[in-house]
């Protein structure tokens, strides 16, 4: 793997691992010590996703955040991170309205320590924009397939591509995404076999959320994994019930306290 001078992952290096059979392990994170901890189990790249709305801030939406939110919680994530290629998402309405909007807010988010940044679909004017950044420098990834932030025309988590129509609007659009300038596609809620299909295609790599194995990697929300959201969803796999770890360890703490076994002589000066 090339590595840059402080040895963290660069975007470039995405198309190596594809080029070598070797599946991109993702994650998001929201915070400074959770991004410590992925960062040091070798998890190649962390998204701060503007899924933060929901999992971090408590919204029904990824509406409800904006450019304040992504570049803070950007800068903090990105004090945890000492190799992994840190991706920061543009949020709703940061990038939609032209191509200026999209430049000034993409390098906010360069300036707060994302290397590369996200956006989803792929309009006309996305294409626009993807080419424009990479023109400048700015590397992008696209994210297609359910787009969260069109949940009110797609539908809130529902599978898109199933209809032959739909499946080929994806892989056109996936096709127009490499072709304008983007560094790895983020496919999330699609029949794997179409996932497979456009990785197969593409020369840039897929990174998937409900998309199967056939992707170039793989990418879910953390607290979906750990288990600290109280969704159940098909395509996450649960890696540890944190909620059930959590409730334990607070039921504890509020037993002792209440009892006096907490503080013991040793928490005591
Ligand atoms: O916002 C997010 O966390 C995402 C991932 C689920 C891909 O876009």
């Amino acid at each position: 793997m090339v590595k840059s001078a402080d040895s963290k992952i660069q975007p470039v290096d995405l198309i190596l691992y594809k080029s070598r059979g070797e599946k991109i392990v993702c994650l998001t994170a929201y915070d400074f010590r959770t991004a410590q901890i992925v960062d040091s189990a070798g998890i190649d790249l962390i998204l701060v996703g503007d899924s933060l709305a929901n999992v971090f801030a408590g919204c029904n939406n990824t509406y409800e955040i904006g450019m304040t939110e992504m570049v803070y919680h950007t800068k903090v994530v990105s004090r945890g991170i000492k190799k992994a290629l840190l991706v920061a998402d543009m949020p709703f309405l940061s990038f939609q309205v032209s191509v200026e909007e999209a430049l000034k807010n993409a390098s906010e988010l360069l300036k707060a320590g994302a290397k590369a940044i996200k956006l989803e679909g792929a309009t006309e004017l996305t294409l626009k924009i993807v080419e424009k950044l990479t023109e400048i420098g700015i590397p992008v990834v696209g994210h297609l397939g359910y787009t969260p932030q069109s949940a009110g025309v797609l539908g809130i988590g529902k599978v898109q591509g199933r209809t032959q129509s739909s499946a080929q609007d994806i892989f056109e659009q996936a096709r127009s995404l490499e072709m304008a300038g983007a560094i790895a596609l983020v496919l999330e809620l699609i029949p794997q076999e179409l996932a497979s299909q456009i990785t197969q295609s593409l020369r840039i790599p897929t990174i998937g959320i409900g998309a199967g194995l056939g992707c170039d990697g793989q990418i879910l929300v953390i607290d979906d994994m750990l288990g600290k959201t109280d969704l159940n969803l098909k395509f996450v796999k649960k890696y540890l019930d944190l909620e059930k770890e959590m409730r334990r360890a607070l039921l504890a703490y509020a037993s002792d306290v209440r009892s006096e076994r907490f503080p013991e002589e040793n928490n005591s000066f």
